[in-house]
């Protein structure tokens, strides 16, 4: 399987569009991603869809809130923000599902309009299906460069507001003889991971605009130093795939970070991986983390998602050689468990040592063909790295989501577990590595602003008619209500809180048309959560229809 690099599966996994991938992206995705052959080619049923449905842009203000001085200087202007809708199942009376397409281009949702959660809500409700591109996103730009300073716009508040203006003045090409706005129109939003939390804070601050919300795998609360990404993995990988990840992790963290550092046993590490170039041990440490990482890559359906995790699980737990090209690194890599302090395990450990180098070398080192590594996965202060992020023309679509976990979300992933609980990639991955390019690229220096988020509710948010769906193994999982260890609510048609059985990232999102379904997929507990979401919606909008009476009499009167 060709290896996908991240911002490509963030940007353009072709149906799922799994968002807030390996978030935040190092340097050296990024890096990988400018690089011309890591430019983005939309799968061919994208670009079906895409030609399917016209792109069309509605004319909003640049900044919403001339009352707050961190917009300064303020805009007047207004700029044009892209949508696209379906409305061939609309009857009148019917909602208006909006999908909040969060950090990502709108092009990437577009399925959804037609055989996903959107096409499946429009035919429930006789519904109009609309994807929302968010600004500073896709084609939605509200600047003319990238320069730090004019980031100053892309905040989720002023991008909250944009959604909520679209919902008061739309006027749908073709229907301009209907009134179609929020004032007449029920408006449900949907939208899943940075944008499942983006609906939650949407409901709630525009009550009067939005009538319902779906948040699927919502990260309501934002977290600067997010180790927990991995408490999915220790806890729901398959059997003994956590542990021994763990354990060689700490094999390599007690080479790199002993206290009397061995440079001999630093560099022998290195090697064993096959990754004798790679400068910054920390950049080494995390180009030996693909497996571990690839579990929010899973979706039920083998089309929109990438079963890798699994594959490496297997690598790492299997006890038989699964590469004998390693076989003659076996003395050497002995040594290595030694004296990473686990010679007392080396029995198992050493083949699925070996079995994890293997892995490592051909699904890693095997895609650099450059000798100086560096190149390929080096970062922050690499002498080849650095200009690339100065760049700031329009073309640098990458800078928006770092901009906004640099000032906003956090989510760096490192290897901070507390004292006593192994981490699953390297302790070197520290905040400093992991939030290296928001000095770099935006010369940030200090922690997100994460109050300006979890000002909005974060674990706790609840409100009449918001939908709260998670999946059990999600990695995003431990920043939504769904926490581990957080108290269960109870799950009414009012507020529902489903969490989707073995399920990954917001997995009610994408969908198969009839004539592609079969006796597994989807999978009944995908199913189950559609059916229930069509049917709390059609209850929302019975609700909606009494209110609507109810101000109607009231006018009269
Ligand atoms: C929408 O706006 C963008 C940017 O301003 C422009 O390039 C594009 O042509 C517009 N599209 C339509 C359909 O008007
Ligand atoms: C600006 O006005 C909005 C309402 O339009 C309000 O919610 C917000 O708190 C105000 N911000 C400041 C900094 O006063
Ligand atoms: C190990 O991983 C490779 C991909 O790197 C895969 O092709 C192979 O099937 C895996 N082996 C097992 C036993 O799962
Ligand atoms: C081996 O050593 C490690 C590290 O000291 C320890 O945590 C682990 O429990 C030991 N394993 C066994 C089987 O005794
Ligand atoms: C590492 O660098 C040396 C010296 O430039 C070069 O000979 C060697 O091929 C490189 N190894 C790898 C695996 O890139
Ligand atoms: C970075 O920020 C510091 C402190 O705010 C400022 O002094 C410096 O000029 C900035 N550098 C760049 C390149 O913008
Ligand atoms: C399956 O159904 C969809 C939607 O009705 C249609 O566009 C597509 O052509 C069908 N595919 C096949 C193979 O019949």
């Amino acid at each position: 399987m060709v290896r996908v690099n991240y911002l490509a599966t963030l940007l353009s996994l072709p149906l799922a569009a799994v968002a807030l991938s390996k978030t935040p992206l190092t340097l050296q995705e990024l890096r990988k991603q400018i690089r011309p052959q890591g430019a983005q080619t939309l799968s061919e049923r994208q670009t079906e869809t895409t030609a399917k449905y016209p792109a069309f842009n509605i004319s909003v203000p640049i900044d919403h809130f001339h009352n707050d001085t961190i917009y300064e200087p303020h805009s007047d202007g207004f700029y044009n923000m892209r949508y696209w809708f379906d409305a061939q199942n609309y009857k009148p009376g019917g909602p208006v599902i909006v999908l909040c397409a969060g950090e990502t281009s709108g092009v990437g949702r577009l399925p959804f309009l037609e055989k996903g959660i959107v096409a499946q809500l429009t035919q429930a409700t006789n519904g109009i299906g609309v994807i929302l591109e968010h600004r500073y996103y896709g084609e939605s730009w509200p600047v003319k460069d990238l320069s730090t300073p004019n980031m100053r716009f892309l905040t989720t508040d002023q991008a909250l507001a944009d959604t909520a203006y679209f919902a008061q003045h739309v006027k749908f090409p073709g229907l301009e003889h209907l009134d179609l706005t929020s004032a007449t129109t029920a408006y449900i939003a949907y939208g899943g991971s940075y944008a499942g939390a983006f609906v939650a804070f949407l409901r709630k601050l525009y009550p009067e605009t939005y009538w319902g919300a779906i948040s699927s795998s919502g990260v309501t609360e934002a977290i600067w130093d997010y180790w927990k990404y991995f408490e999915a993995a220790a806890v729901f990988a398959p059997t003994g795939c956590a542990e021994t990840t763990q354990k060689l992790t700490n094999v390599v963290d007690n080479i790199l970070l002993a206290k009397k550092k061995d440079t001999k046993l630093v560099s022998q590490v290195k090697q064993a991986f096959g990754l004798p170039n790679v400068t910054a041990d920390a950049d080494f440490a995390s180009s030996i983390n693909s497996g571990i990482y690839s579990l929010q890559g899973y979706n039920w359906d083998p089309e929109a998602g990438s079963t890798e995790f699994f594959v490496y699980c297997a690598n790492v737990t299997s006890d038989s050689v699964l590469y004998p090209a390693t076989e003659p690194l076996r003395e050497r890599v002995g040594e290595l468990i030694e004296a990473g302090g686990w010679g007392n395990e080396s029995k198992t450990l050493t083949n699925r040592m070996l079995n994890y180098i293997g892995y490592v070398r051909g699904e890693t080192v095997a895609t650099c063909d450059n000798e100086d590594q560096d190149q390929c996965f080096g970062t922050a202060n690499s002498a080849a790295g650095g200009e690339d992020f100065a760049a700031t023309d329009i073309s640098q679509t990458w800078r928006s989501w770092p901009y906004q976990y640099c000032t906003q979300w956090g989510y760096i992933q490192t290897g901070d577990t507390p004292e006593g609980v192994l981490p699953l990639i390297s302790r070197t991955i520290d905040l400093e590595y992991g939030s290296a390019i928001c000095k770099t690229a935006f010369n940030l220096t200090k922690p997100a602003d994460i109050d300006a988020i979890n000002k909005h509710g974060g674990f706790g948010i609840s409100y009449p008619r918001l939908a709260i769906v998670d999946g059990e193994w999600d990695p995003w999982r431990a920043a939504t209500p769904h926490a581990l260890g957080l108290a269960d609510r109870v799950d009414t048609l009012d507020e529902p809180f489903k969490l989707i059985a073995k399920a990954v990232h917001h997995w009610d999102e994408n969908g198969l048309f009839p004539n592609e379904t079969t006796a597994e997929l989807p999978p009944t507990a995908v199913v189950e959560v559609q059916k229930a979401e069509a049917h709390f919606v059609q209850k929302w909008m019975q609700e909606w229809k009494l209110e609507q009476a109810r101000r109607s009499i009231a006018s009269l009167s």
